[in-house]
């Protein structure tokens, strides 16, 4: 049996540093495995210019070890009043790797996202012709569609005419939940990709609702049904270029989770590489960790992989997480993915 495996050095296509304490409290932990990742922007108020990239690209690397290697690739929440040109502006000077859309109303903090998509067409547009991707939150916000059908609903009536009127756009479908999903993904050329993210390829909507409600498994989009987890992990396990790591780490402190109306997001970045590689031993597909963490999502984004390595080593003993993290804005749940983990990251 395998019991060492050297990869190069991950990145995560799809993250929540937030800011102030709990910045300072969890980037750490990603720094620790990562080489880079893709920041996403749904601040108060969110990151919406070059200008405001720039300064909380700042604020990130004050909140790391001054000898860090890793790399911030910053976004921009993309508005309805979003200017193209300063998107231009700063995607050509190399600040910001990619715009995130949020439907209006779908997750945290996407209040200033996106209701008419013919006012942000001028923006994609630009992004076409720069080559610059579009991160996609694909979830329509309608009160009369089940939370369960909201990104296939989202596909059908948003993501599928957005892709047709802006021919040459660039997107990655974000936490893709569902085998429609991945079948929408691979019906596409190779403009569309999608990220997969840790805690759906483990949890389904069992881990949420049966026995019990649990609200540190909650998140967006929300894990769906059994059939849906299994279309991820063979997607995730394939080796399929289109498919790569976004880990949608997305700490809350405890009370904002643990209240009548929690926030939603699982925070992963602790423990998400021995996960991974448990999923991944699990499908048989070790030899292929690498291409879903390290090759996939760098050539998409026209970047070259890191030249740097990991190894994970797979020990007899149960590797031992803290279950809670403790930041100046509170303490954080870790993600508990409900069985041993075995593989660690050799330090
Ligand atoms: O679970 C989630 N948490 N999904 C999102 O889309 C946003 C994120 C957050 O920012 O907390
Ligand atoms: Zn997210």
């Amino acid at each position: 049996m395998t019991d060492r495996l050297t990869i190069r050095q991950p990145d995560d296509w799809h993250l929540h540093l937030r800011d102030g304490a709990m910045l300072t409290g969890v980037a750490p932990h990603t720094a620790r495995h990562f080489r880079r990742a893709i920041i996403m922007p749904n601040l108060v108020p969110p990151v919406v210019r070059g200008d405001d990239a720039r300064s909380y690209r700042q604020r990130i690397m004050a909140a790391l070890p001054a000898d860090t290697t890793f790399e911030p690739l910053m976004t921009l929440y993309l508005t309805e009043n979003t200017d193209p040109d300063d998107v231009a502006a700063a995607a050509e000077s190399g600040l910001v790797s990619a715009v995130k859309l949020y439907p209006a109303g779908a997750t945290t903090n996407s209040d200033s996202g996106v209701r008419n998509f013919d006012k942000v067409r001028p923006v994609l547009e630009t992004m076409a012709r720069i080559g610059l991707p579009l991160c996609v939150h694909g979830e329509v916000t309608d009160s009369d569609i089940d939370i369960f059908d909201r990104e296939a609903v989202f596909i059908e009536r948003v993501l599928d005419p957005v892709l047709r009127s802006v021919p040459g756009l660039r997107v990655v479908m974000e936490h893709v939940t569902t085998k429609d999903g991945i079948d929408y993904v691979r019906s596409q050329n190779k403009d569309m990709a999608a990220t997969i993210t840790t805690h759906h390829l483990i949890i389904n909507r069992n881990h949420i609702l049966a026995g019990g409600i649990r609200p540190h498994y909650y998140c967006l989009p929300v894990a769906k049904r059994e059939n849906h987890r299994l279309a991820l992990r063979e997607a995730a396990t394939s080796g399929d270029s289109r498919f790569f790591l976004g880990t949608d780490s997305a700490p809350h402190s405890d009370p904002t989770k643990e209240t009548a109306c929690g926030c939603a997001g699982i925070f992963t970045a602790p423990n998400t590489m021995s996960c991974l590689a448990h999923v991944f031993e699990e499908e048989g597909a070790l030899d292929r960790l690498e291409a879903f963490t390290s090759l996939n999502g760098p050539a998409f984004y026209r970047v070259e992989p890191n030249a740097t390595t990991l190894t994970l080593v797979r020990g007899s003993e149960p590797v031992i997480y803290p279950d809670k993290i403790e930041t100046g804005d509170g303490t954080v749940t870790v993600f508990d993915c409900g069985f041993n983990l075995y593989w660690r990251v050799e330090d």
